[in-house]
């Protein structure tokens, strides 16, 4: 069987973000678990406006995207799954993430997804559940298992390493066989045409 396509996506585009740190920890541990070929996207690099077409996506579901947005299109539907590692900002998700899943819409179908949170008392669980309420109006499947750095700044040391990797590696080692599960799942049932 071929590798599942599963893409990482870096929700924070703020200049001194944390964001990629906390990927690069998650994307080594998806590497290794053996089921993935791993794509990082990181959404600084992509034009993502806030501005979104005219027509809503269940009309349009392909409009024309700026041609900055075009390369994170592609890999988006390239994905049978996705990991999406977000910080919470004010109780919920960064703009830049909301702004990527509102350009898009048949890229998320059918597709499993999973979370890695982290920010100060939360660590990130308040956005990860915003994010499953947008993704079940996407017909999308969250998986239950997810990762979260409550106050990450004391769990991370100045070169970017846990200092106690290994609870956060179990939490993603049972998130990723879960989302294994379900986008394997997924891909077999694409195919069928779904019931509107
Ligand atoms: C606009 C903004 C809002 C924030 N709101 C929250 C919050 O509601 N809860 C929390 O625990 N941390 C909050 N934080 C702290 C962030 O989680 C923390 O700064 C984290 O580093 C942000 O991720 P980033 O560095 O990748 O941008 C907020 C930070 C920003 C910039």
């Amino acid at each position: 069987m071929s590798a599942l396509k599963l893409a990482v996506i870096i929700g924070s585009v703020r200049e001194g973000r944390f964001g990629p740190v906390v990927a690069e920890w998650f994307t080594e541990h998806a590497r290794s678990h053996g089921a993935f070929e791993v794509d990082v996207i990181d959404l600084a690099q992509a034009d993502l406006p806030l501005a979104l077409p005219a027509a809503p996506p269940a009309l349009e579901p392909n409009p024309e995207r700026p041609a900055g947005m075009v390369d994170l299109t592609e890999r988006l539907a390239a994905a049978d799954a996705f990991v999406i590692v977000t910080p919470d900002y004010n109780r919920s998700i960064p703009a830049a993430l909301k702004a990527v899943i509102d350009w898009h819409f048949t890229q998320w179908d059918a597709k499993a997804i999973g979370f890695v949170g982290y920010s100060g008392a939360s660590g990130g669980l308040l956005a990860i559940e915003h994010l499953r309420q947008i993704f079940g109006e996407l017909n999308a499947h969250t998986v239950r298992n997810y990762v979260a750095f409550p106050r990450y700044y004391l769990l991370f040391d100045e070169d970017g390493r846990l200092r106690e990797p290994e609870e956060p590696a179990a939490a993603a080692l049972a998130m990723l066989d879960q989302l294994q599960w379900w986008a394997d799942a997924l891909v077999a049932a694409r195919p069928v045409a779904a019931v509107a």
